[in-house]
């Protein structure tokens, strides 16, 4: 079974919209005026499409968040059902402050088919298309990985570059690789799009590491399903977490996941740019018009595109 075709352009249309809703608030030091403004958006064009939608990946969980939480029900209900997880705004901090890399962001795939992570932080790494399944592992050490990656690319790890979170949890990580003479990019938010360097042509980034979102974890990894490219992960809990985790059916709470765990059968991709990026051109505000920029991809349609975009305001 695959997703029907006809949804991506009602999907662009979705983070095109809650896009140009944070677009609004690019440098205005406002991260979660711009947030609600996405959310909003998103959440008005969900419910004008044909579908019997679910939030998987949301903004939390019922009682913490009013709209798009998990469980949420979204669509007309009148046709496929889908299950959904959202980013309506991935990377808060950069149109606060007015700088690169954000993005509105969605995955949809057939009912039951996307990871169900909680909002926990998730360990995450990640290797591009055209490698040995199940190269890299969670469990090597750095230097393992990256001789494993290097030996596979037919190349010396100094020749590799990995992007990293640049968080104080990650000093061991970013040690690790400077021994090794690794180039580091070292990105300060967004690790949607510090997975999804891997797979871009201009952007030349071998492998990433490091600890960052669950949600951000399974986005990613449904646009690197579309790709070929493998992705593994576990989640990060603390003892609150690891109940919550628990309600929401997860019983082996040290679980490494595959990209096939996370995601299964057909998927959909779709991430309208915010502000100027390295994968995108950020939304262009014209008097009575704007323009986007959006990835998509569905993997059964064999789709990966560009669309651009012009909106009456
Ligand atoms: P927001 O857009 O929700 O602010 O998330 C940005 C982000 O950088 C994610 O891309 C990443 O997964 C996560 O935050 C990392 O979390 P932290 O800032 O706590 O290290």
């Amino acid at each position: 079974m695959s997703i029907k075709p006809e949804y991506l352009k009602l999907f662009v249309n979705a983070t095109e919209k809650a896009a140009y809703g944070a677009s609004k608030f690019i440098g205005k030091n406002d991260k979660i005026a711009a947030d609600q403004a996405a959310v909003d958006n998103m959440r008005r064009e969900f419910n004008n499409i044909d579908m019997d939608g679910k939030i998987v990946i949301g903004e939390g969980e019922m009682d913490e968040a009013p709209m798009l939480y998990i469980g949420e029900k979204v669509g007309t209900k009148k046709g496929q059902k889908l299950d959904i997880a959202v980013d309506p705004l991935e990377g808060t901090n950069f149109v606060a402050k007015n700088l690169p890399n954000s993005f509105s962001v969605l995955a949809a795939s057939e009912e039951n088919n996307l990871f169900f992570a909680p909002d926990t932080y998730m360990e995450k790494i990640a290797i591009g298309s055209d490698l040995p399944r199940n190269l890299v592992d969670l469990d090597n050490s750095v230097e393992k990985n990256v001789s494993l990656l290097a030996e596979a690319k037919k190349t010396a790890p100094n020749k590799l570059t990995v992007c990293v979170l640049d968080r104080p949890r990650h000093s061991k990580i970013i040690t690790s690789l400077k021994k090794l003479n690794v180039k580091l990019k070292l990105i300060t938010d967004g690790d949607v799009s510090g997975v999804m360097y891997i797979v871009d042509q201009n952007s030349p980034v071998d492998m990433y590491m490091g600890t960052g979102g669950g949600p951000e974890g399974v986005l990613a990894a449904a646009a690197l399903s579309c790709y070929g490219a493998q992705i593994q992960t576990r989640l990060v809990l603390d003892a609150e977490e690891s109940v919550r985790a628990k309600k929401m059916g997860i019983t082996d709470l040290k679980k490494k996941y595959n990209i096939d765990d996370m995601i299964k059968g057909d998927v959909m991709f779709c991430a309208t740019a915010i502000t100027n990026g390295d994968l995108a051109k950020g939304i262009d505000v014209q008097n009575d018009f704007y323009e986007t920029s959006t990835i998509a991809m569905h993997k059964h349609g064999n789709i990966n595109t560009l669309f651009k975009n012009k909106h009456k305001k």
